[in-house]
């Protein structure tokens, strides 16, 4: 186990486990979290016995309660907070990492911290889940891609009632809006996580990575280009695994 300053970060086996670790500020996303974030996440993408992550929050309460207030209120201004946030890239980092990444979700779901769930492929949360988009009421945007990836998981209108109302999404209304794969007790979360990423990790790293590809890229394209994609990919499996196992 490796212990940063706010994540604690974990190899067993074929699986990489990253912990949210601020739990007396319900994870609360810190400007150190980032940087801390986007260093294993490059270690991530650099090691290959990585088959699929796990982002869990520490803490009985929250996954995260979103981006640290207490930084944004000491910061000059909100310009000047976000300016620092984006000095780097670790929402690109989280969407272009070939392994699978699964969130555990349990308690507050906030602001930046829906946002890294939705980096996440798989969703699986505990059913004390509480999601939010809390921003606006705070006279600040969602800044870390909530505007475009909550719409592309649970469509148009869900995504502007929350954003616009600070509605509260609760485990149930989660599922059934496609916000998650599946919910779990409490109890049961880390679990499911590991089944979960122990299925994905039986299977070729290589297919995975690349069903993973054409999935998350081809919804950014048009019908036509995704299947181009598609065949690329196929033919790349085909003559790297030398097998007819793809149509
Ligand atoms: N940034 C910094 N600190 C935070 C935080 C955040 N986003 N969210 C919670 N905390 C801190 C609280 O200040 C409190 O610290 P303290 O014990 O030193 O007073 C501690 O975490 C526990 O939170 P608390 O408010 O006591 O828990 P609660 O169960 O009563 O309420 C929430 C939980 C999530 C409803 C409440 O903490 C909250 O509204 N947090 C802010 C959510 C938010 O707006 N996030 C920003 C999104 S952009």
């Amino acid at each position: 186990m490796t212990c940063f300053e706010t994540i604690l970060y974990e190899r067993a086996d074929a699986i990489a486990w990253i912990t949210l670790n601020r739990p007396a500020v319900l994870n609360a996303y810190s400007v150190r979290m980032r940087d801390e974030l986007h260093e294993i996440v490059q270690a991530i993408r650099d090691d290959d016995e990585v088959r699929a992550v796990v982002v869990k929050g520490a803490g009985e309460k929250a996954f995260c309660g979103g981006a640290d207030l207490s930084e944004f209120l000491t910061a000059p201004s909100v310009i000047e907070a976000r300016r620092i946030r984006a000095l780097r890239d670790l929402w690109g980092a989280l969407r272009s990492l070939q392994q699978p990444l699964i969130a555990a979700l349990h308690g507050y779901v906030l602001g930046s911290g829906m946002e890294i769930a939705l980096f996440c492929d798989l969703r699986i949360a505990s059913e004390d889940v509480v999601f939010g988009l809390p921003e606006i009421g705070l006279g600040i945007l969602p800044g870390a891609g909530g505007t475009q990836t909550v719409p592309r998981a649970i469509g148009l209108s869900r995504s502007l009632d929350m954003l616009l109302t600070n509605r509260r999404m609760d485990a149930t209304e989660a599922l059934s809006a496609g916000l998650v794969n599946r919910v779990v007790p409490r109890d049961a979360l880390i679990a499911a996580a590991l089944g979960v990423a122990r299925r994905i990790a039986s299977f070729d790293p290589m297919i995975v990575c690349d069903a993973k590809r054409a999935v998350r890229e081809g919804l950014d394209l048009s019908l036509e280009q995704g299947l181009k994609l598609e065949q690329r990919l196929v033919a790349r499996a085909r003559r790297t695994t030398g097998s007819s196992r793809t149509n």
